[in-house]
């Protein structure tokens, strides 16, 4: 709470009541609108706790009344005078000060301002760039000053929340060797060692894991962590982690523990999380979502349709099905009369996604069927569609034939197009674990395996022995905190066994000897003593957007970047002095 004390006034802005009435007090704040009724005018005052209406009198003070005829928005002013009730029929029921005013008797300013580039007020339509360019008079703005408040709520819930259960906050570097967590790393160049470069981090990944061989035990911090990739609504190139690790916990520890401090963070914010979450694996999540971050607060989802169509006389369909693929389809209720057109267009989604085609059956409210493949269908593969997808009037069914996971996913994004493309209302808040992911996917590009979280992930016990002969179904002990189809946070437990750390880096196509040169610190940490531990990082500014409300991050960040990685206010990134260049032994041509 913003009180007066400390400062050159009596009482804030937005705390005056009734109760105040008689007394004599000092404001100070900024002018937020000026209203000039010929004999009195009014000037509602502004501080971080709301607002005031002061009431300027030439009975009260010829000298107030003459300066208000001047004064602009935006100004700084000090303002001293006596609370009053306002007179009957003008309060204002809207305004948490809407009782009193305030009758000043003398002014003085600290500050004036020039005309504001945009207005105060909620829900400006002013562009996003000329708002962080100018995001100090931005953060004036209430809904901008509300997120930044909740932030740091929520924050210091999380604080609180650690601290009560024994956990310590730990910072580690910034400067550091690069930790791969996925994205490019931002690189700073080293003055003192000519041709070597610092890395900012990802993630505090390994460091975490190196306290929990230091015998901290449990560990947080409110992190900050840089990954230079393509940007998105929910993507910025420097974000914070509330980044958490234990020791001696299981799986299931963590995520009890998890789901306490995580009720409790967002109590603060209003919301009641019911604890505890549902769980789902990350297998079931890609059978009927399409998705590892599935959006539960709507359903339509992915049914398997192969063996209806086994035999069909669609050759796309019975060669995918019998070549050991899957078709997968949703049905899109409320679509089955859309254009041909309209239709036609989904196409393009399902290719962008990596299908080869979207097949189509739309049924009309009058009782029609349209589509350009029915005609192949007999019957009873008619029927058993109906049945599968449960088949009304105005529905309309859209089908994907091709592997397994390339089914699911493309029918994963045609789902959650449909639903924005339906307005399908998207209420409340469905949040669960997404478990079990596996240990590695394959990337087709580079022909290697990736990890799927990171490399330090623990596999399932009893996937270890066949590691490297059966990579892709190895599972490992993995979680992902989803929230309304958003990835808040994500952890495993880690290898604690550096042998094993190792064959895991090798499945990668890291040697030993890479292993050593990149990572040799954390082996040899493995094999001084490491107690078995896990954690997890929960993206702070992602979850502050939820409860927040809002569409992108950029609106919970106090200074955010644009989606090309610059920031407006400041100007960088900018070029640097050939002098400083050449001090970090960097040439530009
Ligand atoms: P991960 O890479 O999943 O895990 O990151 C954890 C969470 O951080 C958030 N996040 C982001 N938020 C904004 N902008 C970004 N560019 C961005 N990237 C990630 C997401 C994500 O769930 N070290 C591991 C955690 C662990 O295993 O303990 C890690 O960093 O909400
Ligand atoms: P075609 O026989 O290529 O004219 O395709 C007929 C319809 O099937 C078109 O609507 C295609 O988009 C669709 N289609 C083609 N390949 C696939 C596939 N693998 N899965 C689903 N639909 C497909």
């Amino acid at each position: 709470m913003l009180d007066a004390r400390y400062s050159i006034r009596t009482h804030t802005c937005g705390a005056l009541t009734a109760d105040d009435i008689g007394s004599e007090v000092t404001l100070a704040g900024w002018v937020h609108k000026r209203r000039d009724h010929g004999g009195l005018i009014f000037i509602d005052v502004r501080d971080r706790t709301g607002l005031v209406q002061c009431t300027f009198d030439p009975d009260a003070s010829g000298e107030a009344f003459v300066f208000a005829e001047k004064v602009r928005p935006e100004w700084v002013l000090e303002l001293e005078g006596v609370v009053r009730h306002r007179p009957d029929g003008t309060e204002n029921a809207n305004m948490p000060t809407g009782q009193v005013e305030v009758v000043i008797t003398s002014v003085t300013v600290l500050n004036q301002s020039v005309t504001p580039p945009f207005e105060i007020e909620a829900g400006i339509e002013t562009d996003e760039v000329t708002r962080m360019k100018y995001r100090y008079i931005d953060v004036r703005r209430p809904e901008v000053f509300a997120a930044l408040q909740l932030r740091d709520r929520v924050t210091q819930r999380f604080r609180k929340s650690l601290e009560h259960r024994g956990f310590m906050e730990v910072e580690t570097p910034i400067l550091t060797k690069s930790t791969p967590e996925g994205a490019r790393d931002f690189i700073v160049p080293s003055r003192m060692n000519a041709g070597k470069f610092y890395a900012l981090p990802q993630s505090p990944q390994l460091f975490k894991q190196l306290l929990m061989v230091g015998g901290i035990e449990r560990y947080y911090q409110i992190a900050r962590c840089f990954r230079d990739e393509d940007l998105r609504a929910d993507r910025q190139p420097e974000f914070t982690q509330v980044d958490i690790e234990m020791s001696f916990a299981s799986q299931e520890d963590i995520l009890a523990l998890m789901e306490e401090i995580m009720h409790e963070v967002m109590k603060e914010a209003g919301v009641d999380l019911p604890v505890p979450l549902p769980r789902m694996t990350w297998a079931d999540a890609m059978d009927r979502y399409g998705c590892d971050r599935p959006d539960l607060r709507f359903g339509m989802e992915l049914h398997q349709l192969t063996e209806i169509f086994a035999d069909s006389s669609f050759k796309v369909f019975a060669s995918v099905a019998n070549s050991g693929g899957s078709i997968k389809g949703i049905n899109a209720r409320g679509a089955g009369d859309w254009s041909r057109g309209k239709i036609d267009a989904l196409n393009q989604v399902a290719l962008d996604a990596g299908a080869k085609g979207l097949a189509w059956v739309a049924f009309t409210t009058g009782g029609d069927v349209r589509s350009p493949i029915a005609k192949f269908f007999t019957d009873e593969e008619m029927a058993a569609l109906r049945a599968e997808l449960d088949v009304e009037p105005g529905d309309l069914v859209l089908m994907v034939a091709d592997s397994h996971d390339t089914a699911n996913e493309v029918l994963g994004v045609v789902r959650l197009h449909m639903a924005d493309a339906l307005e399908i209302e998207r209420t409340g808040w469905a949040s669960l674990w997404v478990v079990d992911f596996p240990m590695f996917k394959y990337d087709a590009e580079e022909d290697r395996y990736a990890a799927n979280h990171h490399p330090f992930t623990m596999p399932f016990a009893e996937h270890v022995e066949e590691l490297e002969t059966k990579p892709l179904e190895a599972l490992s002990y993995s979680y992902d905190l989803i929230m309304n189809g958003l990835e808040i946070g994500g952890g495993t437990l880690r290898i604690h066994n550096p042998d094993l750390q190792r064959r895991v880096l090798g499945i990668l196509g890291i040697d030993s000897d890479e292993a050593d040169e990149k990572f040799g610190f954390l082996l040899e940490a493995l094999t001084l003593g490491a107690p078995p531990h896990g954690g997890i990082a929960l993206g702070l500014d992602r979850l502050i957007m939820l409860l927040a409300g809002a569409s992108s991050i950029r609106d919970v960040i106090a200074f955010p970047k644009t989606s090309s990685g610059a920031d407006p206010l400041s100007g960088a990134p900018d070029v640097v002095s050939a002098r400083q260049l050449k001090d970090v032994h960097l040439k530009t041509d």
